[in-house]
């Protein structure tokens, strides 16, 4: 089967199968009902204004270790997470991945919750040991068989594939040999990537390299919360993160040499959002200085090909070493570039170098369920406008964006998630804003589908749009997924 790589069969807009006749099946009639609908001509005008551009690609977002379980299944090796989460005391609760949400054997359903919000798009990992049980070598066919049936039957829903290559499910036999500590992992996830490219591109049009380098290198290698639990001192830090850098590139050269022509490829980052602290030119100026130097060791070096000099000043000694082949094989030309936005780093401009500030939250400022996430709606426009101005990067697509919630059923068994439904209003809201100033952000996943293994905090902390009862499995959606639903619907702000 092939998709129409110009426009994605989901695409607002695109031909598709209606969503009303799946809506009841899947069990968000309950919800979407209870939505009040304004009048149809204040509607339609009240659209127009908060239009978002035709063809806008609305998805959800996932990754593999979070939702498949089946962790030792169909010859799958062990991750780096598998043996993490199987470490007593790393996780909340002692919780693991094995079962997660089941997706493995219930892709079929999950795939009709997405038909039934109307999504267009889903983002999802695949696993590498799944595909290598030891990273390298012979592949499992069992394992890409999986991603094979998962990507067809999105596409005889209308749902277009974006598939990321590592979403922190490292093979723990790399981990044995120095995991990414070793240049040869980058050299393996680049193998892996073409391998995944060949099998999959004449059905799946965009490819993530790496998902948010920056956080699995912080917490796995420097305070040790994630997989694998290590704390390395600054120098073998900063290697770790170059050689991750040097991977992504690596895999954007051998897409671009095994998958179909016209496969696009790109990073999936969580850049540091930064926003001014109030919108005065000098304080955009500041914010635009921030942007590349708060994210120079990743975003700003795979869009450069330098790392910037006050980086390498930071470093000193410990700077990573690198060659000058590398760098340029970091900065493989993208077709696209994907963030991850949660988000917002404050800063203003300061009259002595750097020329910015980093202005920290207030003590009070609303912060949503998880205490990390600053609730900051501005940084849905700044960082894509950032992007576009700075780097003059053509497509961008948010490749996550969503919120922790103290999700709790109500009497009728709904999750009536209002905090949600208010991120979702206020950051959307800012999305909007920017595709208007023509910022040319494509598409918008939602992080995520389903309530779903969150890392460190295992079952305790809940993303999804569709609650999940984790001892039966149930899936009912939240009163987010109605806002959401509608959203896609109306191609515009609701
Ligand atoms: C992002 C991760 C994703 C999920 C969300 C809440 O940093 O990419 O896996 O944990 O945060």
């Amino acid at each position: 089967m092939t998709a129409d790589r110009s426009a994605p069969p989901g695409a607002a807009g695109a031909d598709r199968p209606s969503r009303r006749d799946v809506i009841a099946s899947a069990g968000v009639g309950a919800v979407a009902l209870n939505v009040a609908r304004p009048a149809q001509a204040q509607q339609s005008s009240a659209s127009a204004a908060r239009a978002f551009p035709p063809g806008f690609v609305w998805g959800t977002a996932t990754s593999s270790y979070q939702i498949e379980g089946a962790w030792n299944v169909d010859g799958k090796g062990e991750s780096i997470w598998d043996r993490f989460a199987h470490t007593p005391g790393e996780i909340q609760n002692g919780d693991t991945g094995d079962v997660a949400v089941d997706h493995y054997h219930r892709y079929k359903a999950d795939v009709q919750l997405m038909r039934a919000l109307g999504a267009g798009a889903y983002r999802f990992s695949l696993s590498w040991p799944r595909i290598f049980p030891d990273g390298v070598g012979a592949p499992n066919p069992a394992g890409l068989d999986f991603y094979d049936r998962l990507t067809d039957e999105l596409l005889a829903n209308g749902i277009a594939p974006f598939a990321t290559l590592y979403h922190w499910d490292l093979p723990q036999a790399l981990e044995d040999r120095g995991g990414w500590e070793s240049r040869d992992t980058a050299q393996a996830f680049a193998d892996y990537a073409g391998h995944a490219g060949a099998k999959l591109s004449d059905r799946i049009g965009h490819f993530f390299t790496i998902n948010e380098i920056s956080t699995f290198v912080d917490l796995g290698y420097v305070t040790g919360i994630f997989a694998p639990g290590l704390k390395l001192p600054p120098a073998r830090l900063n290697q770790v993160r170059h050689h991750a850098v040097l991977a992504h590139g690596l895999a954007v050269q051998s897409i671009r040499a095994s998958a179909r022509p016209g496969t696009k490829v790109g990073p999936a980052e969580n850049v540091a959002a930064v926003v001014p602290a109030v919108e005065t030119s000098e304080n955009i100026d500041a914010a635009e200085r921030a942007m590349r130097e708060l994210n120079a060791g990743i975003l700003t070096v795979m869009l450069e090909g330098r790392y910037t000099d006050a980086f390498l000043a930071a470093a000193g000694a410990d700077a990573p070493k690198f060659s000058a082949e590398d760098l340029k094989a970091i900065a493989s030309p993208l077709d696209f570039v994907g963030i991850n936005v949660y988000m917002p780093t404050y800063v203003r401009a300061t009259a002595t170098p750097p020329g910015y500030e980093v202005v920290p939250p207030a003590k009070s400022h609303p912060r949503m369920a998880s205490s990390w996430q600053v609730f900051g709606p501005e940084s849905l426009y700044w960082a894509p406008r950032h992007l576009h101005k700075i780097w003059n990067v053509k497509e961008i697509y948010i490749s996550e964006n969503g919120c922790g919630a103290a999700d709790q059923p109500a009497a009728d068994g709904i999750v009536y998630d209002s905090d949600r439904v208010m991120f979702l209003r206020g950051y959307l809201a800012m999305l909007q804003r920017a595709t208007a100033d023509g910022v040319p952000v494509r598409g918008y996943f939602l992080w995520s589908l389903l309530d779903n293994f969150e890392w460190t905090s295992g079952y305790g902390t809940r993303f999804g749009l569709v609650h999940v009862d984790f001892a039966t499995q149930t899936r009912t959606p939240k009163l987010s997924a109605a806002y959401y639903s509608e959203a896609i619907r109306r191609n515009a702000l609701p």
